[in-house]
């Protein structure tokens, strides 16, 4: 069936939140194609996925070079959908990509040098058939390149106008400031960093926020439901189609473990009370910050995306109910 996007997509204007102290905004929850769009995956169920949330007002889809499996298919499916539903909309799309981990093999394919970088950009931009990406990350510091030279070729992508924008994924407090100066003195300053935070995953607490409020960079947060921990997914023991069932997932059956799981129990019962389900008040609490611009979801099916996106109907958290998370975290 030929794809007409819904004419009410922008029907929320509140959806969307600046980045940082750019210019872009983005939507309060973004789409990442780590899982489930791969070359493993069925296609039409990764396009409805991908139809649906544009269809919702996401506007923002989230790649990087190894994405799959295999490594570089979920940027051909991504691309393929581009060419056959939205080539009449790509001014209305954010795509990201990164390189950072292994691509391809010898000493040319992984990490953070010039060469390796700049490859990748070429190949990614083939595989979706595009001529520029909105964002190119640099997906990992490598502790063996000056990071002179990482960011410069982030801002060479920019200067090649092989992408719009630039950022940093899994960077930490004292690099991503260092990038940030390094960037702003090659006139491309950084628009967004991309690290791990949930519930159960602080670490951005700990200076990482304070130096992207203090820099304006923007804030995107992935695995937000800890890979579908934060979810009613595992309540019940390992659904036979959920991530941790599956041999390529990266969530490992052994990290659902008892302890886990009676905390995870906890919250959705403090969620039920606030009549959201565990994946919308996981979503509430990390948006919570003004320095978060998007969370970077991850979704199998499309009602997840539905269900996901009603959290931001919700009020957010009251000083009681931050309190009563935090010593459910805690304990
Ligand atoms: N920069 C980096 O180093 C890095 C690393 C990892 C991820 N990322 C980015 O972050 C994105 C998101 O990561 P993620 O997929 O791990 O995010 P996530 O949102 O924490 O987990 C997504 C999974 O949670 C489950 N889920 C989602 N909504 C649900 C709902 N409402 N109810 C029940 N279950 C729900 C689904 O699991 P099932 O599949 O089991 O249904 C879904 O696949 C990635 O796609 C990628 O773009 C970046």
């Amino acid at each position: 069936m030929p794809y007409s996007p819904a004419p009410t997509r922008y029907d929320s204007p509140s959806l969307y939140r600046r980045c940082g102290r750019s210019g872009l905004k983005l939507p309060a929850l973004s789409l990442g194609l780590w899982h489930n769009f791969g070359g493993v995956d069925v296609y039409e169920n990764s396009r409805a996925l991908v139809l649906r949330a544009f269809d919702l007002g996401i506007t923002h889809f989230d790649l990087a070079n190894n994405y799959g499996p295999p490594p570089g298919s979920a940027e051909e499916n991504f691309g393929k959908m581009l060419r056959a539903d939205l080539s009449a909309h790509r001014d209305e799309l954010i795509i990201s990509t990164k390189a950072g981990y292994t691509m391809w093999p010898g000493p040319y394919g992984d990490w953070g040098s010039r060469k390796y970088l700049l490859s990748s950009l070429d190949q990614s931009l083939r595989r979706l058939g595009l001529s520029y990406v909105d964002i190119f990350y640099s997906h990992r510091p490598d502790p063996h390149t000056p990071l002179e030279e990482t960011m410069g070729a982030l801002a060479h992508a920019v200067r090649s106008g092989k992408a719009l924008y630039v950022g940093l994924s899994n960077y930490n407090a004292e690099q991503t400031a260092r990038a940030a100066q390094i960037l702003r003195d090659l006139g491309t300053p950084c628009l967004i960093h991309q690290p791990k935070y949930h519930l159960f995953e602080r670490w951005i607490e700990n200076g990482l926020t304070k130096v992207l409020s203090d820099e304006g960079i923007g804030c995107i947060p992935f695995c937000p439901l800890a890979q579908g921990l934060l979810t009613n997914r595992y309540l019940d023991g390992i659904p036979s189609d959920a991530r941790a069932a599956k041999a390529h997932g990266f969530l490992k059956a052994g990290q659902i473990t008892p302890a886990v799981l009676a905390k995870v129990q906890k919250l959705n019962v403090l969620a039920q009370a606030r009549g959201q389900t565990l994946a919308q008040m996981a979503l509430t609490w990390v948006l919570r910050q003004p320095v978060i611009t998007s969370a970077l979801i991850g979704a199998s099916k499309v009602a997840q995306i539905e269900d996901n996106l009603a959290a931001l109907k919700h009020p957010s958290l009251s000083a009681e109910e931050l309190t009563a998370i935090e010593t459910i975290v805690a304990q």
